[in-house]
């Protein structure tokens, strides 16, 4: 006859088989930690935070990026391996792994930066929904209005202070204007001329991997302290397309992300004359006049109808004007006007501008002196 497994022998099988099992070297510290879990009670959220090396932190985030936990578990495991070091339990207890579909801006559909999606949760553990707004608030802020990677993460690669040494040399820097990691990268990679899959992009992301680990501990360090004030406020735009389009008219926008590198100015677009019916290529021409006050004329031709885009930078990299905001021409050439103001209707300051032409594959950039 066949002998049913009592529950009460399957209890004792496997207690047996753990015991087993704890006899195995480098086993017994997996088991004893399941029993312990089963018996010590969960700690409540907030979990604990202590004062952390910024320095440390970034250190240790870049090792982890290039040790396969990538831009989100890297900023993510950075914070909480020392956290665990400093702590122990709870921090020893949660797997960094569990941000690694933050990589990629979300598992490479480039959406949020990994980065502030790790970091963004570190401080979700240990703060109250209150208090993480404006943390995060600050965080993304200065993310998208930074030079990245900054110039500290590129000195330490200099001094050879990071764990792996892929590429030790400095880095070009921009300001995506974005918490996107497709705009982040894109852009980055549009003004460094390097492609995705080179190693100077991955050693890009690694030491903003660094940067944004190192910002999270200033902000939680400064926080627990009591001595964190807010520096982050909306971009202009924000608040102006919002007056409208926000809560208190329209209300059927959701967003704090700057709204004019993607929409421009949609109710001012730029007059663009038709100066020709053909072209034999693609070129964006240098303005005129130049140097020039207030306003100067630039002029592009497309040999094939594309989406073009015509875009006034400032030095740093950041969006001043777009004056063509991805909108189909016929072959030809056009010339526009730009009267010296920003998407924002402000008169920018006198200095080096970069006007900037993509279509299709094509990208050209003209420098421009505004004089006062
Ligand atoms: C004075 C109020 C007001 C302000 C300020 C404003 N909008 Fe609008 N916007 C409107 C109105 C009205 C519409 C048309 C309403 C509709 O279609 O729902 C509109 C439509 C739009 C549309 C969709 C239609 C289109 O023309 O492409 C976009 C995109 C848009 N606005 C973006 C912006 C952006 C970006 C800003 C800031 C640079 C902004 N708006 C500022 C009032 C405003
Ligand atoms: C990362 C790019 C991005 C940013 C930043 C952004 N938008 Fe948009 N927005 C889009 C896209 C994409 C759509 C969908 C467009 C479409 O379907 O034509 C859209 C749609 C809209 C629409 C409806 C458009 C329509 O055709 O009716 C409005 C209005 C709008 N956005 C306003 C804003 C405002 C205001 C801001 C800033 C507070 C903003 N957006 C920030 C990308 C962006």
């Amino acid at each position: 006859m066949k002998k049913n497994v009592t529950r009460k022998d399957f209890l004792m099988k496997t207690g047996r088989a753990a015991v087993g099992i704890t006899a195995v070297a480098g086993l017994s510290s997996l088991v004893t930690t399941a029993n312990t879990q089963a018996k010590t009670k969960l700690t409540p959220w907030p979990w604990p935070y202590t004062s952390l090396d910024a320095e440390a932190v970034r250190i240790q985030a870049h090792n982890f990026y290039w040790n396969d936990k990538d831009c989100s578990s890297g900023t993510f495991g950075g914070i909480i391996s020392a956290l665990a070091t400093a702590i122990g339990d709870p921090w020893t207890n949660l797997p960094m792994e569990v941000m690694l579909y933050g990589r990629g801006g979300g598992n490479a559909w480039g959406v949020l930066c990994g980065c502030l999606n790790g970091a963004a949760a570190l401080i979700s553990l240990v703060t109250t929904k209150a208090q993480s707004g404006p943390l995060i608030n600050e965080l993304w802020g200065w993310y998208e209005q930074a030079e990245l990677p900054t110039t500290q993460a590129n000195q330490v690669a200099i001094n050879g202070q990071y764990l792996v040494h892929n590429f030790d040399q400095d880095l070009p820097q921009n300001v995506s204007g974005s918490p996107l990691c497709h705009a982040s990268v894109t852009e980055w990679c549009l003004t460094a001329n390097k492609k995705v899959s080179d190693v100077e992009r991955k050693e890009r992301c690694a030491r903003v991997t660094g940067d944004v680990a190192a910002k999270t501990v200033e902000i939680l360090n400064a926080f627990f302290a009591g001595t964190f004030t807010s520096t982050y406020v909306d971009p202009a735009s924000v608040t102006a397309c919002l007056s409208c389009h926000g809560s208190a008219v329209f209300n059927n926008v959701m967003t704090k992300m700057d709204c004019t590198p993607c929409h421009g100015d949609p109710h001012n677009p730029q007059a663009v004359e038709t100066i020709g019916a053909t072209a034999s290529a693609f070129k964006l021409s240098q303005n005129y006049p130049n140097p020039f006050n207030p306003s100067t004329t630039i002029r592009f031709s497309i040999p094939q109808t594309e989406k073009v885009r015509l875009e006034i930078y400032g030095i740093q990299g950041n969006l001043i004007k777009s004056l063509v905001d991805y909108d189909l021409y016929q072959q030809g050439s056009y010339e526009v006007v730009w009267d010296g103001r920003d998407n924002h209707g402000n008169r920018v300051s006198s200095g080096i501008y970069f006007a900037k032409m993509k279509a299709g594959k094509f990208a050209q950039t003209k420098k421009m002196n505004l004089v006062k």
